[in-house]
């Protein structure tokens, strides 16, 4: 280990309110905005407010201003609904391309994939004739059990914000608008429409608004959209504290923000800082209206919100009626897309040798579980896509290598369906005897086996948390039948949320984390199981050993009990009711320990840790230095491919400050680089790490503060496999 040190002057940075805000794509209109918004009555204003189908909101007719046409997403582009209703149209010119959903993309720890990823959203967003995408979603995954886990990107701030801002940049330099979504603590399904988050600033700003920070402030997010619930006593969509006080005035946001659909409460929204109430008018329309006439709010408030949306329209030409959604819009340059993201997503937890199949050496694969066969670009409650095309992981390996080998296919286990969900089915359903006995059969007679475990899009779907992480359906007990007549398995973890793997690690030889990767998910995971790639994905979240070691359920704060009147014979219905739309406390007591700051922290054992994932290959750092000049950090050491095939290693920094006078967790995600290397080859590596991403929140002082002294920087290829480390003085 060198230890280097680096001196540096105290960095104090007062309050971001100071700092000067960041140039925008949305600057530069304001003249002609006056003299729009001078000529406009308020009935226009206010009918700008609020939505005008379900997925648009109102231009100005009279004056030849688009309605602003938003897409949902953030996976792909969402059928075209009617006007006023989820009824599809059933159009046939509305099959998208389906992109590996947050989770996935998160685990290439990549901001330029992440980027690429943004061009094709906003490439078939245009050709849909859209403007605003309604995502990226970014909500920090606090829960194992979140509903959303699979929509978002990960449980760290600095990975969330850098995939984010790969994202926008990609979604606005190809002509479409992003809405970062759910602004903000949207960190639970159940109850998301009445809880009320209890957070301290700190938490707040270096954990959950951090992202949307970096989105605003370093990537020009031109949208927002805010969140069901309520953050310390206000509905997110009338908190003036998030939406003016910190959107506006500390990051500099000029856009504009929407409500979470049926998200908006009361006209006091317009003041706090919110553009547009989506999609229905209960609030911002003729309540509006009435309370401009009556003076209760002051046009000038509208006039502000109408400005932002004028900003917004201006610098985005809307797409003319004629020239939207002439044909489908999913063309090979997406589905490379989805195909890129997808093959460097996929995690290689564990091999004990197994992986990569060599298809010479097999006669015969036994491929058992539903989730071979099941697609996940629909399912659960919530935005979708109608995928043009969904490649499984059956018909991947079908089509590279089902010519030379003999590959069959049994269910396994039951599909977990929507019906289950609305019944509350516990996941840890046993299995199903006839389905079993057929898996059994076929891998008793196979060379190897593949199982392909998981949840599906019922099991994990907005709106609802998860009961449990357990594999649902009786996967355990079957994977136990099938291990007792053949031993060589390889399991295939197909989820967007962490899953109890005690089973699986026990009786498989590798295992394989392959996400809801989209079109081309199928043929990418082929692609890896056979080598003809090097797995790179890294783990965007931690698994935990048991769902009660994660911070909110070993603190008791998750889930919460809310009264039922079969819980409570004395309570009356009515107060029941009453007792939910009053909302109940969702308080975040484990402040900033979320995800891995808290298991390493308390020396929690974990399944898997954050940013795990092996290769075929392996790689050697070496020779780590680092210099601080002009306000950035450089790291740098080398990587070397120690193996026969060319490979990309994703290399982490993590800073540890046992010496800090303020609460630190053990470890934190500064920088990562993604790296090839050739096989046999050496690589220098460079990760560049603004410093004032070593700040705190001085919840005393009410700002940010960059604390002096010692720091040790910690290398690796995980947050618990530490390779090199280097102590600095900041
Ligand atoms: C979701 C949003 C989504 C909107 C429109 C809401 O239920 O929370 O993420 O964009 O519906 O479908």
């Amino acid at each position: 280990m060198r230890k280097i040190i680096i001196a540096a002057a105290l960095i104090a940075l007062s309050s971001c309110a100071r700092q000067a805000a960041p140039a925008s794509g949305l600057d530069g209109h304001e003249k002609e905005i006056d003299a729009i918004i001078s000529g406009m009555t308020i009935e226009e204003k206010v009918a700008m407010l609020h939505g005008n189908t379900m997925f648009s909101s109102a231009g100005v007719p009279r004056l030849g201003i688009a309605d602003i046409k938003y897409a949902d997403g953030p996976f792909g582009i969402r059928e075209e609904l009617e006007p006023h209703s989820w009824k599809p149209l059933n159009l046939d010119t509305d099959y998208a391309t389906f992109f590996p959903t947050g989770s996935a993309l998160a685990a290439t720890w990549s901001p330029e994939i992440a980027r690429l990823y943004g061009k094709g959203m906003a490439v078939e967003a245009r050709l849909r004739g859209k403007d605003m995408i309604l995502g990226p979603a970014i909500n920090i995954q606090r829960i194992p059990t979140g509903g959303r886990t699979y929509e978002y990107l990960s449980e760290d701030p600095i990975l969330s914000g850098e995939l984010a801002k790969g994202y926008t940049f990609g979604v606005q330099e190809n002509g479409a608008a992003v809405c970062l979504k759910h602004y903000a603590l949207n960190n639970q399904e159940d109850f998301r429409s009445t809880v009320d988050v209890q957070v301290s600033e700190r938490a707040m700003r270096e954990i959950y608004l951090t992202p949307f920070e970096m989105a605003v402030r370093e990537a020009d997010a031109w949208g927002v959209m805010s969140a069901y619930n309520k953050v310390n006593g206000y509905w997110c969509s009338e908190n003036e504290h998030l939406l003016t006080d910190i959107l506006r005035r500390d990051w500099g946001f000029k856009g504009i923000v929407i409500s979470d659909w049926g998200g908006t409460h009361s006209t006091a929204a317009v003041q706090a800082g919110l553009n547009v109430e989506m999609p229905g008018a209960t609030s911002l329309g003729q309540p509006l209206l009435d309370s401009l006439k009556a003076g209760v709010v002051p046009e000038s408030a509208v006039d502000q919100r109408v400005r932002e949306l004028l900003r917004v329209r201006l610098a985005l030409p809307a797409v003319p009626e004629d020239e939207a959604n002439k044909y489908i819009t999913s063309k090979p340059e997406q589905q490379k897309i989805a195909y890129d993201v997808a093959s460097r997503s996929i995690v290689l937890l564990k091999n004990g040798g197994a992986l990569p199949l060599d298809p010479s050496a097999i006669r015969s694969i036994a491929v058992i579980g539903d989730n071979a066969v099941s697609t996940n670009a629909l399912g659960g409650f919530g935005a979708g896509v109608k995928a043009l095309y969904e490649i499984t992981p059956l018909q991947g390996l079908q089509s590279r290598i089902g010519a030379e080998v003999d590959i069959k296919y049994a269910q396994g286990y039951k599909r977990y369906s929507g019906a289950d969900r609305s019944r509350r089915t516990p996941l840890e359903a046993a299995a199903d005897p006839a389905l079993l006995k057929e898996a059994v059969a076929l891998a008793a007679k196979s060379d190897i086996v593949l199982f392909f475990a998981g949840d599906n899009r019922e099991v994990e779907t907005e709106s609802a948390d998860r009961r449990s992480i357990t594999l649902p359906n009786g996967q355990d007990e079957l994977l136990e039948a099938i291990a007792a007549v053949n031993p060589r398995i390889v399991t295939v973890v197909v989820a967007g949320a962490p899953v109890d793997l005690g089973t699986v690690d026990k009786l498989s030889d590798a295992v394989v984390v392959s996400w809801f990767n989209g079109s081309e998910g199928g043929n990418a995971l082929a692609d890896i199981l056979l080598g003809r790639i090097a797995p790179s994905g890294k783990l965007p979240f931690t698994f935990p050993r048991k769902l009660s070691d994660s911070p909110a359920y070993a603190l008791g704060v998750y889930p919460q009990q809310l009264p039922t009147v079969s819980d409570n014979e004395d309570l009356p219905i009515a107060t029941t009711r009453a007792r939910r739309a009053a909302g109940i406390d969702a308080p975040y007591s484990e402040g900033i320990l979320v995800g891995y700051r808290w298991f390493d922290t308390k020396g929690v054992d974990v399944a898997y840790p954050f940013g795990h994932g092996l290769s075929y290959t392996g790689f050697e750092y070496s020779d780590v230095s680092a210099t601080l000049s002009r306000g950035e950090l450089k790291v740098s050491f080398n990587i070397a491919n120690t193996g026969d095939m060319a490979a990309e290693e994703v290399a982490q920094v993590y800073v540890s400050r046992p010496a800090s006078k303020v609460e630190r967790p053990a470890k934190e995600l500064k920088g990562f680089a993604r790296v090839c290397v050739d096989a046999g080859a050496k690589k220098q590596v460079t990760v560049t790490i603004p410093v004032d991403r070593f700040r705190h929140w001085d919840e005393a002082e009410g700002g940010w503060k960059v604390e002096k002294g010692p720091a040790r920087l910690l290398v690796g290829s995980s947050s618990r496999d530490i390779r090199l480390t280097a102590d600095i003085d900041i």
